[in-house]
């Protein structure tokens, strides 16, 4: 059962959308014990098949005091309006997706004692109709953005434990969100490009693109004021290439789906902050390109 210390106020959870993680993260606490309710576009009950069980979610009905919103970078800014009105004064939002750019956006829409927090995920899950499946055991890292979090920290920390651990707390997230970034941007342009598992990027005719996509992050992101270590990141693509080699990215299954990608919060935001540096990133940009094209190909 979920257990709060005296001090920390027990929070009921809301999960916002029905994609995987969402699913994974809405069955683990309720394994757990935690008190939860699913936010989705349209309010109903959900069933999740998970783990040989079959898991029963009902709509949020009253004031959301914690909330995780594991939606799409670009669907995360209409979720969090939606989700404004029926906020209590101190609710807990944790945001969790790919890419980069929205934590700004989002946190002078929050009143003073409402927290922030990001959560970067390296769990995979895998949901076909009401069925889900857990793919990838990972682990996240968890931090506060902003003041009105800190008295929540115990709640947040532990709930997300239950939800997507084991969790690391940091001080500062941006150093992560940009190690995520990396690795995004090498993998999910080229699976969707080549229609391939993760796997298939072992092979020698991707290296070098890899390694060069890798290189130019590294260098927007240091220009960013984050130093990346290059070597060590080229070393965990490759870790999470066999990690994952079964596995279809996310962008490589948005395009089978013909479905938006988050390439504008990944390859996009590489491709802009370089830009305010006049930094040339070939590489990336030419990836941005044909994904772009491809999804609007496929959406026409
Ligand atoms: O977006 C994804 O699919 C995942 O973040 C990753 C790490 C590329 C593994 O598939």
């Amino acid at each position: 059962m979920a257990q709060n210390t005296p001090t920390q106020p027990a929070l009921n959870w809301t999960i916002v959308g029905q994609g995987a993680i969402g699913a994974l993260a809405a069955c683990h606490l309720k394994q757990a014990g935690y008190p939860l309710s699913l936010w989705l576009r349209q309010p109903r009950p959900l069933q999740i098949h998970f783990a040989g069980q079959q898991w029963e979610f009902s709509p949020s009905d009253s004031a959301i005091d914690a909330v995780l919103i594991p939606v799409k970078s670009y669907a995360l800014l209409d979720a969090v309006h939606q989700l404004l009105p029926h906020l209590s004064a101190h609710a807990q939002i944790v945001l969790s997706h790919n890419g980069m750019g929205t934590i700004d956006a989002v946190l002078p829409l929050l009143q003073p004692g409402q927290g922030l927090w990001f959560l970067t995920t390296t769990h995979g899950a895998l949901k076909q109709g009401a069925s889900l499946q857990h793919t990838g055991k990972g682990q996240s890292v968890l931090a506060a953005l902003n003041r009105a979090a800190a008295p929540y920290c115990q709640a947040v920390l532990q709930a997300m434990n239950a939800a997507l651990g084991p969790v690391t707390l940091t001080e500062d997230i941006t150093p992560f969100l940009w190690q995520k970034l990396a690795i995004n941007a090498a993998i999910n342009p080229l699976t969707a490009l080549y229609n391939c598992r993760n796997g298939e990027l072992r092979q020698t005719q991707f290296q070098s693109t890899l390694a060069a996509v890798l290189q130019e992050v590294c260098q927007v992101a240091s220009a960013c004021g984050v130093a990346l270590d290059e070597a060590q990141l080229q070393l965990k693509l490759q870790q999470v290439l066999s990690a994952t080699a079964e596995n279809y990215s996310s962008m490589q299954q948005d395009i089978a789906h013909k479905r938006r990608t988050e390439i504008d919060a990944i390859t996009g935001y590489v491709v802009r902050q370089a830009a305010r540096f006049a930094i040339a990133v070939p590489h990336n940009s030419a990836l941005l390109e044909q994904v772009l094209q491809l999804q609007l190909k496929l959406q026409s």
